[in-house]
Parts: structure tokens; C-alpha cells; sequence
């Protein structure tokens, strides 16, 4: 079985789509995908103008196995039009874990050296050809296959760096753009991948003609990289590049957030009142929450270590303060990713063992889970959000606690989360590796007056609802020439 034609859609492309196909049991099981680009592109494509291809691998115990794959997905994806693209484990684990995860995920975080990006050899090479190009290759086919005068082409991420050029030859006439949800790299960055690597990836995002990033700085870069890793003509006031074939492409920035409708819904509902009430079972003083998949780019270490500082240099705080981490299990196969949350946990004891005598209960509580309606009823009400990631493509887990927040407490925010842009008038910002600049702004917050918290929150909560997430997609559908249609 092959999936169906589609005729005159709207086509999304990213590695994980709005379902995620899990394989359990010797069947496909197909589960709600959670995270920001999917909460962002879903309004979109619940209308029926829309189909969605994602990227899932075949089960190892089961290679070639397809026509499962596409009756569930065509059975049971009620919501979307989904299409899955099954790969074989050795293409899909090379594209997805050896270079979009441990090279492009790393590179573009600045997570260099040791446990990050450290060098290519044959084996990095080979996993490019056969793994990232070949999934990317895969992916145009796929369309070319299965899609009749497509509307347009909305390419997400990372791991589709080469995908806008490999559709352009398939459909010359069909409108498209890139959108990267994470920092893009500057040139001296971006030099250190191959030159091989660099063109596929600069000339294959070139090939769409409208390049999209979260912030003024990953833009800057990326035209940067354009005139001076692969030598394009850039018009730094238009904001544009020449391509190859002598188009001009517009690189835009269109800054991620959230559906402040869709969350107030969620609060209001009972997933969400039952933890608020285990919560308020052991509410203390104050609270300092912290929410992010566990990866070293969030920089969760730091965050502890500060606590630890606080907590050293502030004795009459024993006691009044917790600390809730719900941290998110990620990319667990990963070694790096399995050695950080052992890292992390060593930390987290020493925290408790030193501490929690003091306090009279364990200062940090760790929900190593992911419980999204959970996470919110402890964000509502915390003294401090803290987010000190090392970089941070925007940080939506800022915007969701601007919007649903009922107490009013305070951002701490490291100066690299593209978030840091929108909310510099409103959070305390901090340069993620310094511990101790790190425990002093949650101190200052602690101890920040009524009023001065409550404008803070209210001066970024106004932000945040006057650029939403239908923003950011409406405004990139315009600049495509698009209007935004959602039946
Ligand atoms: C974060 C980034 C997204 C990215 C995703 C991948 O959420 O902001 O841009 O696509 O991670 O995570 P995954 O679990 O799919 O590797």
C-alpha cells in the first residue's frame, strides 16, 4: 500500500510530525506529538487544505515494515492529514542521531568539544551520505510521488537543511520556505563542518524562497554565512540573497510563541486542577520552577548549582524555598544525553543530602516526566521561572508562563535564549555559565516587590499576546504570498 495522492495542498515537511508512530507490541501505535512546532503548524493543518510528512523509522525487529504504517496512519490520524515516511533504521538513526543530533544539534547550540560536536571522520561522513542527504532525498521523492500541483511547501528545521533545493527540482513553481526553530550558527561556526556540508546546507535552504528564523541574530548569521562561507550576494537592507539559479531569496525573522487561547483552555481543565492540588498539598514560601527537556543545551546543571549557591549563602531561606524541576526525558539512547542526567542527579543528591536536613524537606523535587498539564499548575504560580539555557533557539516555556501565570513571579532568563530579546524589559537576564550572576538574580527575584513583579509579568504577558503563534504563521504565509487558510 502506498499513501494516497493529495492535489492542491498546502505541504509541511519536518522530522516529527503531529503524531508520533511508536512501534509496541509488533503493531503501530500512534500517539499526539507534543512541542512547539507542532503547536504552532496545528491550526493549519487541522483544515483539509493541508498535508503533513514526517519521518519515522522502521522497527528494527521489523524492517520494511510499511503498509502498517500507512493504514494506521490513514485509520487513526483523524485530526490531520499525516503522512509517514518510513526509513530503515541504519538511513533514519544515521540522519536523525548522527548528524541532525549529535552535529547540527550541537554545532548550532555552540556545544563544542567533548560530549558535544568534535570531528568528522569516515564514520560521520558515511552516516551523512547514507543517513542526512539520503532521508532528505527520500523526503523529495516521497512528495514527488504522491503530491499533483501542491500550494506550497513549508519546510521545518534542522534536519531538512537540504530539502527546499531537492523539492525546487521536482517543482520549480511551487512557493516555499525554511523555517529553523533553533539558533543558526555564524560563519566561523558554520566553518567548522565540512565544505561539502556547509554549501548542501546553505545552497539547500537557498533553494526555497523564503528562509525564516527566530531571531534578528540568527539572521544576521545566516546571511553572514551566505556571502562568506559560500560567497552569495546579499542585500543586507532588503534582507535578501541571490541563489545559484539567480533568484532572490528573502530571509525573514519571525519569532516563535504560543496559543494563549489553547493554554488558558488547558489550565482550565482537570488534569491541570488535580496536580495544582497535590502542589498546594506541599506548597512552601516560595517556588523556583524550572521546565526543559533534559539536554545540556538547557544548562540544567547551572541552574542547580546556583540553587546550591543560594542555598549556601542564604541560611534563612532553609525552608521557604523549593526547588521543582520537571525535566523532560530526550534523545535517551543518546550517550551524552544518558551522561548528563547522571551528572545532573549526582548533583541534585548532593543538593538534598547538604540541604534538606536544614530545610526539613528535599529542596529540589525532580519530575523527570512528560506531564505538560502538570508542568503548568507549577509554573502558575511560582516565585521564579528560571530558564538558563546556553542557547535556546526562542524558549516557549517563558511565553506559556507569561500567559497562564496567576501569581506574579519573575524571569530569569539567560541573555542566549532567543526569548531574551522579547522579554529584556520585563525578566532578569544572566550569561548562562555564571553561577553566581545566576543566584543572584533569583535572590533579587525572591525578594522583588509586589509591584514591580506584577509589571514586569504584565509588561511580557502584553508581548506575548500581541505576537501569538497564529502571528508567526500568518505572517510567513503572507510573505509567501499566501494568505492563511485554515478550511
Ligand atoms: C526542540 C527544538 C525543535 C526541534 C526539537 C527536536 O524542541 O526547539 O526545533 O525540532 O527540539 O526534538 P526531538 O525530540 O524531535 O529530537
Amino acid at each position: 500500500m502506498t499513501p494516497s495522492i493529495r492535489q492542491d495542498k498546502i505541504v509541511i515537511l519536518s522530522n516529527r510530525g503531529p503524531n508520533d508512530f511508536v512501534w509496541r507490541n509488533g503493531a503501530w501505535v500512534v500517539e499526539r506529538a507534543s512541542g512547539g512546532l507542532v503547536s504552532m503548524l496545528a491550526p493549519l493543518a487541522q483544515g483539509s487544505g493541508t498535508t503533513w510528512f514526517c519521518c519515522v523509522s522502521e522497527p528494527p525487529d521489523a524492517a520494511g515494515e510499511r503498509d502498517g504504517l500507512f493504514t494506521t496512519a490513514a485509520d487513526q490520524c483523524a485530526e490531520f492529514d499525516v503522512v509517514p515516511l518510513p526509513m530503515p533504521p541504519d538511513v533514519y538513526q544515521a540522519y536523525y542521531g548522527r548528524i541532525s543530533n549529535e552535529v547540527l544539534w550541537m554545532l548550532q547550540h555552540h556545544m563544542l568539544g567533548p560530549g558535544g560536536y568534535e570531528l568528522i571522520d569516515h564514520v560521520r561522513y558515511r552516516a551523512w551520505s547514507i543517513g542526512y542527504f539520503e532521508a532528505n532525498r527520500r523526503l523529495a521523492a516521497a512528495v514527488k510521488e504522491t503530491c499533483v500541483a501542491p500550494r506550497a511547501f513549508l519546510v521545518q528545521d534542522y534536519h531538512l537543511y537540504p530539502l527546499p533545493a531537492l523539492l525546487r527540482r521536482y517543482f520549480p513553481g511551487v512557493p516555499s520556505l525554511h523555517f529553523t526553530h533553533i539558533p543558526f550558527p555564524e560563519p566561523n561556526v558554520l566553518r567548522l563542518l565540512p565544505r561539502p556540508w556547509r554549501e548542501a546546507i546553505l545552497h539547500g535552504m537557498l533553494g526555497a524562497d523564503l528562509v525564516g528564523f527566530q531571531t534578528e541574530e540568527d539572521r544576521q548569521a545566516f546571511l553572514g554565512c551566505c556571502k562568506y562561507a559560500i560567497g552569495r550576494e546579499v542585500d543586507e537592507r532588503a534582507k535578501t540573497v541571490r541563489a545559484l539559479d539567480g533568484r532572490t531569496v528573502k530571509v525573514g525573522v519571525y519569532p516563535a510563541s504560543v496559543d494563549p487561547d489553547d493554554l488558558l483552555a488547558l489550565q482550565k481543565g482537570p488534569r491541570v486542577a488535580e496536580a495544582r492540588e497535590r502542589f498546594a498539598d506541599s506548597r512552601t514560601e516560595f517556588s523556583i520552577v524550572r521546565v526543559d527537556r533534559l539536554d545540556p543545551s538547557k544548562n540544567q546543571l547551572v541552574g542547580f548549582k546556583a540553587f546550591a549557591r543560594l542555598l549556601e549563602t542564604r541560611p534563612d531561606l532553609h525552608g521557604r524555598v523549593r526547588f521543582r524541576a520537571f525535566l523532560v526525558p530526550s534523545r535517551t539512547d543518546h550517550t551524552v544525553y544518558r551522561d548528563y542526567k547522571a551528572t545532573i542527579y549526582r548533583e541534585i543528591d548532593r543538593i538534598n543530602d547538604a540541604f534538606g536536613p536544614t530545610s526539613g524537606f528535599l529542596p529540589i523535587e525532580v519530575f523527570y516526566t512528560n506531564d505538560r498539564e502538570q508542568a503548568l499548575a507549577a509554573l502558575e504560580r511560582c516565585d521564579v521561572l528560571l530558564v538558563n539555557s546556553k542557547e535556546d533557539g526562542m524558549n516557549l516555556v517563558a511565553k506559556e508562563w507569561a500567559t497562564i501565570a496567576t501569581h506574579p513571579g519573575v524571569l530569569v532568563v539567560s541573555e542566549t535564549a532567543g526569548v531574551a530579546e522579547e522579554a529584556q524589559d520585563s525578566a532578569l537576564t544572566v550569561s548562562p555559565l555564571d553561577v553566581e550572576e545566576t543566584m543572584q538574580a533569583m535572590v533579587r527575584a525572591l525578594e522583588m516587590p509586589l509591584a514591580e513583579r506584577e509589571s514586569r509579568l504584565r509588561r511580557f504577558r502584553s508581548r506575548v499576546q500581541s505576537w501569538t503563534a497564529s502571528h508567526w504563521l500568518d505572517a510567513q504565509l503572507a510573505d509567501l504570498g499566501l494568505k492563511a487558510k485554515k478550511g
